[in-house]
């Protein structure tokens, strides 16, 4: 027996409502802790640049794509591709999104346990008073290896994952963005003006704005365009999902863009928080994982009111994690209640654990299990790399590809315009998702094969 039929399926309540739960989707450790590490390590200003490029010529044609497939269906991914194209692979989206969401997941939470133990450290006050950016780096290089402290938050993560996405859509997940959206916004902005005002910040801004061409590789272009996916949270399904829960009052296009502008902003913004606190502070840009966990404890030791500052920053991004922590859980979850008939309580224990053990190598990648490599990459590493370089892109792909010439923009158009709503841009919009998100997603990948 299915326990939530689609008519019986939690609604965003609000427009806002919608926004800020995918904006909460979005945003998350993709854009705060991933971004500036991999801007870092690729480069800088060029990748940037290419970044800029896929969010809006690739990620945000499809993110209407998947609003639309799922408002339309009101189904989770495997059930929409199945009702729009029954009995045909192409449900096979679905299923790579499932996968994709479990994989994210079980690394994500590691990171999300991180930022846990930040408040704590915060709070007990050992992460705000280091005498130099290097005591930072080595505290924060204790803890990582530190297996029980670590399983311990990551265990934390996931308990409160499951706390939420039990309640269900809209009492819990809603909720739980309306207020830590703005707050977030005003957070970085004071943390960018300390930044800024560092000595020697100016040779960050450069290295972060600054486009060296050079630089670009395939390999770079792929990480930029796995990166636009990862951090808007497509190519699995996701916003399918999410879309699924939508009525047919809101205008799918101009909440498209908000959330697309809204992530990206973040992600820019926290660029100018670390790169000039980078450079001021001699750190090298090409730290990886580590990078935003180093910079900024070292930078709250700099600044006024440097607790309390590290508290709030660590509990918004904590929670930042949780809101798109829940959106990779929730693609899970609704596989198993709508497909599978599982109850609602059911699927999230399951999973979670499931996920959780799954991370357990992945949390222990920076210690116990940092010498166990697989194709010269740490746990952890191959599963970021296999879900952001692989799955999404060729999830989102896929998804385009349908939209485009499978379902087709006029019954994609006939959707978006429902209740009287306009939708101008369905012409470059189409253009875009027919030939060049798929051409260009396609090239990446055969520049990257046969270079
Ligand atoms: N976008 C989120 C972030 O930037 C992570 C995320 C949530 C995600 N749901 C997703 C990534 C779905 C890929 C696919 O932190």
């Amino acid at each position: 027996m299915k326990t939530e039929s689609p008519k019986h399926r939690g609604l965003w309540t609000t427009r806002l409502g919608f926004i800020l739960a995918a904006s909460g989707s979005a945003v998350g450790l993709g854009n705060i802790w991933k971004f500036p590490y991999i801007a870092g390590q690729n480069g800088g200003g060029a990748f940037v640049l290419v970044y800029l490029v896929c969010i809006f010529v690739v990620g945000l044609p499809i993110m209407l794509s998947e609003f639309v497939v799922g408002r339309n269906t009101q189904q989770s991914p495997v059930g929409a591709f199945q009702t729009l194209s029954p009995k045909t692979p192409w449900v096979g989206i679905g299923f790579i999104g499932v996968l994709a969401g479990f994989l994210i997941l079980s690394f994500y939470g590691v990171v999300g346990g991180w930022t846990l133990a930040y408040i704590v450290k915060s709070i007990s006050g050992s992460v705000d008073h280091f005498g130099s950016p290097k005591e930072a780096g080595d505290f924060f290089g204790q803890f990582i290896g530190h297996t029980w402290e670590i399983v311990f938050f990551h265990a934390l993560f996931m308990v409160l994952c499951v706390l939420i996405v039990i309640k269900g859509v809209h009492g819990g997940i809603e909720r739980a963005c309306d207020v830590l959206m703005p707050t977030l916004v005003v957070i970085l902005l004071v943390l960018m003006i300390r930044s800024l005002t560092l000595d020697g910040a100016m040779e960050g801004v450069r290295f972060y704005l600054y486009p060296d061409f050079s630089k670009l590789n395939p390999q770079v272009i792929l990480i930029a365009l796995g990166q636009a996916f990862f951090s808007l949270s497509l190519g699995m399904g996701c916003m399918i999902t999410y879309g699924s829960y939508l009525s047919e009052k809101e205008n799918l296009a101009s909440s498209t863009i908000y959330v697309v502008i809204f992530d990206t902003l973040i992600a820019l913004l926290m660029g100018m928080v670390i790169f000039p606190a980078v450079f001021a502070m001699n750190l090298e840009p090409t730290e990886g994982p580590s990078l935003v966990f180093i910079v900024l404890p070292a930078v709250f030791s700099q600044m006024p009111f440097g607790t309390l500052v590290s508290i709030i920053f660590f509990t918004l991004l904590a929670i930042a994690a949780l809101t798109s922590g829940i959106s990779l859980l929730e693609v899970v979850v609704a596989y198993f209640i709508d497909q599978r008939g599982w109850t609602r309580k059911q699927a999230v224990l399951i999973a979670c654990t499931v996920i959780f053990l799954f991370g357990v190598p992945s949390g222990l990648s920076f210690g116990a299990l940092g010498d166990f490599k697989i194709f010269g990459m740490t746990f952890f590493d191959n599963v970021d790399n296999i879900t952001s370089n692989y799955l999404l892109p060729i999830g989102g792909m896929l998804t385009a590809i349908f939209v485009g010439w499978i379902w087709g923009p006029k019954a994609a158009k006939q959707e978006i315009e429902q209740n009287g709503v306009r939708f101008g841009w369905v012409g470059p919009w189409s253009f875009l998702v027919k030939y060049v998100t798929p051409v260009a997603v396609g090239f990446v990948f055969l520049a990257k094969f046969f270079k």
